[in-house]
């Protein structure tokens, strides 16, 4: 099929859907059928449906919080899920395995023979794939709260088949978002087809009376992604899932460190949004914003974890970000254990909860971020227009060759990497170097001029080093990386 941002026939998505279905025996299930898909959806309660509860958080101007959870036996995993439930989670997710991430399912089946075997978790993640619509509808069925797949699956076809027909109101994901910076060697063209699929599937339901959410990955690589870039992925996704037939958008953003910058982000974010999808005559659609809790390297010490997350949660909750997606004490570690995912969720919500009726002030500085990245992402998002020839999807892939959209830190060699992010004097994320950018002049001056105020408080060059020392500094205790004076 040739690529082109259109919503696609029922004829092309069945087409696709038979093949989709045949790659792995639990895509045979007849509760896969459409119309008993259809029936089962209807069936799950208001408060379990997603696309809902997102609804009336962002009417009512809370901040809702989710963690990541998966462990791949199923038993242990619903025991998890209840566990995080009762620590104050608002919504779950199932984060899945690295293996379904892969489409590697026979080796998913495996690991979890190992792990039944062995009575300890081998896989990374609840494999909802081998276990299929039974087993995922099995974890609906004993949770209170919406579902949601979080994952990182460049072709998540089948996946959110399953999750879908089993109930879970919400897929995490899109063509850029799940591409760059989790594969290596999969093209932009190729994620965006697999994820219109994914939207379509979504649309077909939309059509037929089903709210279904759905969620760009915002934070990416989730270290130093300059706002504009992060929002301008998003409101690309958004609007590529809207022709697809998506009314429920859950646009999302990585915590920054400099209050101002991630504030302005989030209302841009929200803002931007809603006009593009505007703009382009998709009409009814409810956007709500996630706000991530500091995505890049953690502090070993539990404790100081705890400090980062409280932080994290007292931005996302001045912002008035629709949601927050909850760290763990043991971040630096690895796959936290259940208390320790509880403990997350616990600081976190006692720190909405205090500041739920108080947002962050209107500022000149915050005005001005607003502004600014209003203007950075306008002037990327007109580039990958003009170069698709007003075609949205060509226009993305092209973006992505020729650099003009570049995200940092990416193992993708579809990802052009030139670019070069860095803290100015206050930590605020700017671009030390701008690659290939689409940004005009006026834009360029203004981070050059904020990195040499920078480069004269520090008594140093603007050079990579800054980038450098600024990856490391969080995990380290500072927000800018200082130079290291010996
Ligand atoms: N359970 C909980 N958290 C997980 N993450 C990845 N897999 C899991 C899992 N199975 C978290 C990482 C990191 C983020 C990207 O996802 O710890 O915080």
């Amino acid at each position: 099929m040739e690529l082109k941002n259109k919503k696609w026939t029922e004829e092309e998505f069945f087409r696709v859907r038979r093949e989709v279905l045949a790659s792995w025996p639990t895509g045979s299930s007849e509760l896969l059928n459409l119309d008993v898909a259809i029936k089962n959806l209807k069936s799950v309660p208001d408060h379990k449906n997603f696309a809902k509860k997102m609804a009336e958080a962002k009417k009512q101007g809370r901040t809702l919080v989710q963690p990541r959870a998966g462990v791949d036996r199923i038993d242990e995993h619903i025991t998890l899920l209840k566990f995080l439930e009762e620590a104050g989670a608002d919504f779950l997710p199932s984060t899945i395995d690295s293996y379904t991430r892969q489409n590697r399912y026979s080796e998913a089946e495996k690991g979890i023979e190992e792990s039944k075997r062995l009575n300890r978790n081998m896989l990374n993640g609840f494999p909802a794939v081998n276990y299929g619509v039974e087993g995922c509808m099995k974890v609906l069925d004993n949770v209170n709260v919406p579902l949601q797949a979080r994952h990182g699956t460049p072709d998540a076809r089948l996946l959110a088949e399953i999750i879908h027909a089993a109930g879970w109101t919400s897929n995490e994901g899109g063509a850029i978002s799940y591409n760059i910076p989790y594969a290596k060697n999969i093209s932009v063209e190729d994620t965006i087809k697999y994820w219109q699929y994914c939207d379509r599937l979504v649309g077909y339901y939309e059509d037929h009376g089903v709210s279904i959410n759905r969620e760009p990955f915002g934070p990416l690589t989730g270290t130093l992604v300059p706002a504009s870039i992060s929002n301008a992925v998003g409101i690309i996704e958004a609007l590529l899932a809207a022709e697809q037939g998506v009314k429920n958008i859950t646009v999302g953003y990585g915590m920054g460190g400099n209050v101002v910058q991630d504030v302005a982000a989030i209302k841009a974010l929200q803002k931007q949004t809603e006009y593009y999808l505007d703009k382009f005559g998709y009409k009814d659609m409810v956007i709500t914003t996630v706000f991530h809790q500091w995505m890049g390297g953690f502090p070993k010490n539990e404790d100081e974890a705890m400090g980062l997350i409280s932080m994290s949660s007292t931005v996302a909750a001045l912002s008035k970000a629709t949601k927050m997606i909850t760290k763990t004490p043991y971040e630096s570690i690895g796959i936290p254990t259940k208390e320790a995912n509880g403990r997350g969720i616990k600081a976190s919500k006692l720190v909405v909860s205090l500041l739920k009726d108080q947002q962050y002030l209107d500022s000149k500085e915050l005005d001005m971020e607003i502004k600014q990245i209003e203007k950075e992402v306008n002037s990327l998002l007109d580039c990958v227009f003009t170069l698709g020839n007003g075609d949205l999807a060509v226009g993305t892939v092209k973006a992505f060759e020729q650099g003009i959209i570049d995200v940092p830190f990416a193992p993708s060699k579809y990802n052009a990497g030139k670019m070069l992010p860095a803290r100015d004097n206050e930590g605020f994320i700017r671009i030390l170097d701008f690659g290939n950018l689409g940004f005009n002049d006026e834009i360029k001056a203004f981070h050059r001029q904020k990195m040499e105020e920078r480069a004269k408080y520090e008594g140093r060059n603007v050079s990579f080093q800054m980038t450098v020392d600024d990856v490391y500094a969080v995990s380290e205790g500072q927000l800018i990386g200082r130079p290291k004076r010996g």
